[in-house]
């Protein structure tokens, strides 16, 4: 299998594919790989001739030094489930250094208001560091297709923007949420938690759920009540947020519209760690 260090030899690779048209996917990942970015990479492999991953951890999208250190870095076991779907997936893996030249920062973007919301609200930065390396990503790998899941949801309509903005000619898809059986959202971060806590983590798609059908008849205020007397009862989970927001301009729901998708939206903190999660509602 290949795995590259190096843009400039990625580049020369994927050259003669760009030449005779052969469709490039690429799934952007930050490794510590799990089913859901191996799920992104099997619709890739359905859809492409050719599905590129790059596994980069990512700084400039970090708003706290702890959180990046404290990253799974699993490159060796990432490269093993890869090979184990199809050894043709070429691996890009470069170092901090090859894409940033030493000047380790972010670009600045205005992603029509999207960036404000929820995750933008509680990490300072943080997609202005997604924009900065997945425009980096496309420019080095020129997708045809890219492959997103919907866990980050207001990444993946971040993405959506920065192509529509910037006229990157790749198709963005979304791809839905892995879950583990007891409904915990797949996530690296999960790696680091306690096998207690990544049981009681159900709590949270439990909450969504219930949240769903509180939703259907209730207001978006009384819901969001709702989330937070549940969280209450639970000392070891601290609620960020909870909330519910149209899908489309991620603008929070201040009354229902029918005209509208809704979305439920929530951060909470276990063992330190921060995990998000979303539902349509
Ligand atoms: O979703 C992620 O893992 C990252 O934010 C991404 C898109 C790979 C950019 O670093």
């Amino acid at each position: 299998m290949l795995v590259f260090t190096e843009k400039v030899n990625l580049q020369k690779h994927l050259e003669s594919f760009h030449k005779t048209n052969k469709s490039v996917g690429f799934v952007p990942t930050m490794g510590a790989l799990h089913e859901g970015h191996l799920s992104l990479l099997e619709q890739s492999l359905i859809d492409n001739e050719i599905t590129v991953i790059s596994i980069f951890v990512n700084p400039t999208q970090f708003n706290n030094s702890e959180d990046l250190k404290k990253y799974p870095r699993t490159l060796d076991n990432d490269v093993k489930k890869i090979e184990s779907l199809s050894k043709e997936i070429i691996v890009f893996s470069p170092s901090v250094d090859e894409i940033y030249q030493g000047k380790t920062i972010s670009l600045s973007f205005n992603f029509d208001g999207l960036e404000n919301q929820m995750e933008g609200k509680h990490r300072p930065g943080h997609f202005d560091g997604v924009g900065t390396i997945v425009k980096m990503l496309f420019e080095i790998v020129k997708p045809n297709k890219a492959y997103f899941g919907q866990k980050d949801f207001q990444q993946l309509q971040i993405v959506k923007k920065l192509v529509s903005k910037y006229k990157i000619p790749v198709e963005i898809i979304g791809c839905p949420i892995h879950r583990e059986s007891n409904g915990l959202a797949m996530s690296s971060r999960n790696q680091r938690l306690s096998e207690k806590a990544k049981n009681d983590a159900s709590l949270i798609y439990k909450t969504l759920k219930k949240s769903k059908e509180i939703f259907k008849t209730k207001s978006a205020n009384e819901t969001i009540k709702f989330v937070e007397r549940e969280f209450s009862k639970h000392p070891d989970f601290e609620l960020e947020y909870f909330e519910i927001a149209d899908e489309k301009t991620l603008l929070t729901c201040k009354r229902k519209s029918k005209s509208k998708k809704y979305r439920a939206f929530i951060a909470v903190f276990v063992e330190g760690i921060r995990l998000i999660d979303n539902l349509s509602l």
